[in-house]
């Protein structure tokens, strides 16, 4: 079956005749008689019903969803928020006097994470250039590789294949957040990838409105990326399953007119005198499109922008004007979005280089001319207040 119909039937399979699955709360799971009890302590405590933290039928229908959507993936792992699933892959990967070799454009919290709480744990980490032949930097204590493409805020492509041939030949693995282009876009297990990550707040519920992770792996990484995502107590409600699920029947239809509208907003701002710069892989003018274009079937609506130098007061003229465009972080719902770009880089000569303020626009389902036009009174507003400044 084709993605779009895996979509709409995976996850369905319950008894419980409803087109959805209904929402089961449970942290007790009752068993019928005292041997049904002992006989629990021997079963897999994944398997079925066993405990409310482990799932119950809503969690399990949006974890057979998920798992439709990644050819090679056992079972999809759920987590309360995509920072969780970044903490539990990396935990899953590592022990005392291990390294990590982390993507330098990744996540800013992905890198907290590594340079505050791994390096508690015993665990170092050092960063690569997200264009780089990363051979020479692995350590002999490297056990993982991190990537995410295109990087965070400053979108580097990074070469996906070349980065697992480079990490397995060590005996590594290699982690990728694929939050950017999702099952949908990217299939990360098949490029070698040994744990996809999806910070599925994003385009898997798609509504701003859920917390949620999802971990794709291969069989004999489930058991161990599993188990430490139990053992530290992680848990989704069955709510935020529901309505994750509910988003994600959409994912194919939304992101397809996503990466439609974002097309049409990137090119329009890239004949713009008040852009410098538009960053967006799918853009045939991006450094990183060629990889693009080989490794991926597609882009969402997340791209960063870079205007001519403009002093604070003009930039803030510029994004106040805007009618259509809210402020704020969280990406991937129905939305459009701006927020200023803030990024720290740890490896000299990595960052490229901006001189004039950068911007992160996430295109939602509104109508691109509708978008276009507010851009446009917004870059009015910009003149105006450079004229006066
Ligand atoms: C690329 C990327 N990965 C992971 C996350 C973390 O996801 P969550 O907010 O669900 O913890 C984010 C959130 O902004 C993100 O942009």
């Amino acid at each position: 079956m084709k993605k779009d119909t895996r979509l709409v039937h995976s996850g369905r399979g319950g008894e419980w005749q409803l087109v959805n699955p209904p929402v089961s709360r449970a942290s007790t799971i009752l068993q019928g008689r005292l041997a049904d009890y002992e006989a629990s302590w021997t079963r897999d405590r994944f398997d079925g019903l066993s405990y409310g933290l482990h799932g119950t039928h809503t969690a399990f229908a949006l974890e057979e969803a998920l798992t439709s959507l990644e050819p090679g993936c056992h079972r999809a792992i759920l987590l309360p928020s995509g920072l969780a699933a970044i903490s539990v892959a990396l935990l899953a990967c590592v022990k005392a006097g291990d390294h990590v070799l982390v993507a330098d454009c990744a996540y800013g919290p992905t890198r907290k994470f590594c340079d505050q709480y791994l390096k508690r744990f015993g665990v170092s980490t050092s960063y690569f250039d997200p264009g780089s032949d990363i051979r020479p930097l692995l350590q002999p204590a490297t056990r993982a590789v991190f990537c995410e493409a295109p990087g965070s805020l400053t979108f580097e492509m990074q070469d996906i294949p070349a980065l697992a041939d480079a990490a397995h030949a060590h005996g590594a693995r290699l982690i990728m957040d694929n939050t950017w282009a999702t099952p949908w876009f990217f299939d990360a297990l098949g490029h070698g990838v040994d744990i996809a990550i999806q910070a599925g707040t994003k385009y898997i519920a798609g509504h701003s409105d859920v917390m949620l992770g999802c971990i794709a792996t291969r069989e004999p990484l489930w058991r161990p990326v599993r188990d430490v995502a139990a053992d530290y107590g992680y848990s989704v409600s069955p709510d935020d399953c529901y309505l994750a699920l509910r988003g994600l029947r959409s994912l194919g239809v939304r992101l397809r007119a996503h990466q439609e509208g974002a097309l049409r907003v990137a090119q329009w701002l890239q004949g713009r005198p008040e852009v410098a710069r538009v960053l967006f892989p799918a853009l045939p003018s991006d450094p990183g499109h060629a990889i693009w274009k080989r490794d991926f079937t597609g882009a969402c609506g997340l791209f960063g922008l870079e205007l001519q130098p403009a002093a604070r007061p003009v930039l803030a003229a510029f994004v106040d004007s805007l009618k259509l465009f809210g402020i704020g972080a969280s990406w991937g719902g129905y939305e459009s979005l701006i927020v200023p770009a803030k990024y720290t880089r740890v490896v000299a000569g990595t960052a490229a280089k901006f001189s004039g303020p950068l911007l992160r626009l996430h295109i939602g389902l509104e109508d691109p001319e509708d978008l276009i036009a507010d851009l446009e009174q917004g870059f009015a507003a910009l003149a105006a207040a450079g004229a006066t400044a």
